[in-house]
Order: C-alpha cells, then sequence, then structure tokens
C-alpha cells in the first residue's frame, strides 16, 4: 500500500545500485517512501537505477561503505558488498573490509539516528554445511582461510557486529540470510550459476557444469526476495532474525541446466569442469521462522522466474531481438504480478 506523506520514510539501501538493491529501490518507491542509494559502483551500475532519474523520490550518491556516511535517514537496508565469488574474489581485502568496516559505519549511523538497520548477510555464513535444510540455529562449517573466506567470514563478523550494536547500544537490527536469488539485472559476467547458464545458452556456447552436476541448489526470484526483506524490516521489534529468505525448492545443478536449455530452445551441449574449493555439496534453505514470523513465502516458481531473466539477457546480448526486449520491459515494469500476461507458450 502506498504511504502517504506523514507515513512516508526516507529509506537508505547502501549497495543501491546492484542487482537486489536497485529491485528494493523500486519496491521502496513503489510503496510511497524516499530512499537515498550509496553505492560505490564497485559491482552496481548506474543502468540499474537510470529508470529512477527525475523521480523526486531518489536520490543517488556515489561513495565507498568504508568510509564514514553523514546523511539522516529513518531506515537503512545494508547491502553494499560484492556479492558473486568472481567479483568478492577479485579484491578479497576490499571486501572483508566492505562487509566489516561498511557494518560498522552503517551500525554508527543506525544508533547515532537511532533507526532500524537491515543487514542483507547470506547463506554463505553456513559454509560447506553438514546439515540440511540449514536451519537459523545451524553455525555452519566454513573454512576460515580459504579463497571463499573474505566474503563467508567477512559476513559472519557483520553479523557478529549487528548483535554487539543490539545488545551493547540497543540499536534495532534486523539479519536477513539470503540463499540464491536470481533475476533480471544480474551481472552477465558474474559467475554465478543461473546468469553463466543463460548467457551461455543465449551464445549458443556449451554449458559449463562444475563436478559431475548432482551438486543442489535453491534459487529465489528477486522480487519473492525483495518481499522477505521489506517483510523483515517491517516486522516487530523483537524480531532481529537471523531469518533465512530463500526459496526451498531443490534443483540440481544439471536440472537448472535442461531448464534454461528448454526456456532458451538453445542447442548448447553440456560440458563438464572439475569442482572449484570449497563449493558447497547442498544449499537449501529452512524458511519455517519466515514463514511463521513474516508470514512470508516464495510464490515464483524456477521455471517462472528464468522467463524474464532470459528476456533480460536476452535484451543485454541480442539488442535486435525487439519483441523479446519488450516482454522483458513488461516484466520489469509490472514484475510477477503481472505474469498472467506473459504470452502462452512461455519465452519464443
Ligand atoms: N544475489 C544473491 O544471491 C545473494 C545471496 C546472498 C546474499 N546476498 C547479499 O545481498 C547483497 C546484494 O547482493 P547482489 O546480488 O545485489 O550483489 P551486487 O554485486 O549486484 O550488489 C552489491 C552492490 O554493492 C556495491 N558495493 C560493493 N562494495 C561497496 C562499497 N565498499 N561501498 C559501496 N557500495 C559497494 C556494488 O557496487 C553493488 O552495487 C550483498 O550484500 C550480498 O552479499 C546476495
Amino acid at each position: 500500500m502506498a504511504h502517504l506523506y506523514e507515513s512516508r520514510k526516507r529509506i537508505l539501501v547502501t549497495g543501491g545500485a546492484g542487482f537486489i538493491g536497485s529491485h528494493l529501490i523500486d519496491e521502496l518507491l513503489r510503496d510511497g517512501h524516499e530512499v537515498l542509494c550509496v553505492d560505490n559502483l564497485f559491482t552496481g551500475s548506474k543502468q540499474n537505477i537510470d529508470h529512477l532519474h527525475g523521480q523526486p523520490r531518489f536520490e543517488f550518491i556515489r561513495h565507498d561503505v568504508t568510509l564514514p556516511l553523514y546523511v539522516e535517514v529513518d531506515e537503512i537496508y545494508n547491502l553494499a558488498c560484492p556479492a558473486s565469488p568472481v567479483h568478492y574474489q577479485y579484491d578479497p581485502l576490499q571486501t572483508i573490509k566492505t562487509s566489516v568496516q561498511g557494518a560498522i559505519n552503517m551500525l554508527g549511523l543506525a544508533k547515532r539516528l537511532r533507526c532500524r538497520i537491515l543487514q542483507a548477510s547470506t547463506s554463505e555464513v553456513y559454509g560447506d554445511p553438514t546439515i540440511h535444510p540449514q536451519t537459523e540455529d545451524y553455525w555452519g562449517n566454513v573454512n576460515p582461510i580459504g579463497v571463499r573466506s573474505c566474503y563467508d567470514e567477512g559476513k559472519r563478523c557483520a553479523e557478529t557486529l549487528f548483535f554487539d550494536y543490539h545488545r551493547q547500544h540497543a540499536v534495532e537490527v534486523k539479519v536477513a540470510r539470503i540463499f540464491n536469488t536470481y533475476g533480471p539485472r544480474m551481472h552477465q559476467s558474474d559467475g554465478r550459476v543461473v546468469s553463466n547458464f543463460i548467457v551461455q545458452a543465449l551464445r549458443g556456447e556449451p554449458i559449463t557444469i562444475y563436478g559431475d552436476g548432482t551438486q543442489t541448489r535453491s534459487f529465489c526470484y528477486v522480487d519473492d526476495l525483495v518481499n522477505g526483506l521489506v517483510r523483515l524490516m517491517d516486522s516487530s521489534t523483537d524480531l532481529i532474525g537471523p531469518v533465512n529468505l530463500g526459496n526451498p525448492a531443490e534443483f540440481t545443478i544439471r536440472e537448472l541446466a535442461q531448464f534454461v536449455l528448454d526456456e532458451t530452445r538453445s542447442s548448447s551441449s553440456i560440458l563438464t569442469q572439475p569442482l572449484p574449493q570449497d563449493d558447497p555439496k547442498q544449499r537449501r534453505p529452512d524458511i519455517v521462522l519466515a514463514r511463521a514470523k513474516l508470514s512470508w513465502t516464495p510464490r515464483v516458481s524456477l521455471r517462472e522466474g528464468l522467463k524474464p531473466t532470459i528476456a533480460y539477457f536476452r535484451s543485454l546480448i541480442q539488442p535486435a531481438v525487439l519483441v523479446t526486449s519488450r516482454e522483458y520491459v513488461a516484466y520489469d515494469m509490472a514484475g510477477l504480478k503481472a505474469a498472467s500476461a506473459y504470452p502462452a507458450g512461455g519465452q519464443a
């Protein structure tokens, strides 16, 4: 429901020019709020927020969250951090600084402003889990010295900071543990499995599967995830988290590859490569807590969510395919709430 002027909030979204952040901003603006987007554009892009220029309730500041920020806001969503292994391993020290120093700076801001702050944490805090599916009380199985540690341990330390600011300074915090999320505006070269497969299929290149493809993942469509983040932010004060947010439907990597091939109607072959270090074998959220406390459940199936995602990548890779680009724009504007408007028979 759109907010009236009196109940309108000014909301800071760090990492707002990124994939999830830009969709979150769309939702907050649709809800009638003012949004201040702070991003250093490391993995985000101006294109992701281009459509918001001229929107009077939207502002953008190019800023690195490892440096102090002095602004006046009513709420903070802290999303700034590269999320894909390719990006977070590019400059591991900057990744840790972004998670840890960025969290300290944003928590300091929340403390001064006495405002709520939500942390975009990750399922990576569970590492290579020894229990399945992962519930929030599982402490994880993380390698502290591996190549993924800059991200995993950075995010774990950020969670610690959130809880200590809450205990020590009574800052109102919320911690979301986000599982694999996909959708339009993902980076086309971020090395994440959904974007990788789609780009390879659209280019007619072989689809690369690491290992034998029996490792499983769960995939949450971005609109569902954003809905969960907003519900968590708006939840009662006593709900701090961590709360798992993800889609519990589990698929093998090989199944995902087949869905992408079907939806893109690509004739790409499948190529297998050795499994990288610390690659988790299974990943599926237990969302009992989110269901109970937030009445949240993902609504978009993988096949359904792949359609607008593929249309988005098609518009980047083959701008000449105008019909597909228009389909994407229609999706992007209305989200999957308008899914019934999609032509029967799926992606052409
Ligand atoms: N996408 C997922 O599947 C997923 C899963 C778990 C957690 N998350 C978390 O959600 C958040 C958003 O992820 P995303 O997928 O949108 O990634 P993304 O890379 O698209 O977005 C991250 C944004 O943060 C910005 N950023 C990075 N370092 C910064 C810094 N020092 N100062 C200011 N801005 C900085 C980037 O430029 C980018 O716009 C991240 O915190 C990520 O860890 C994402």
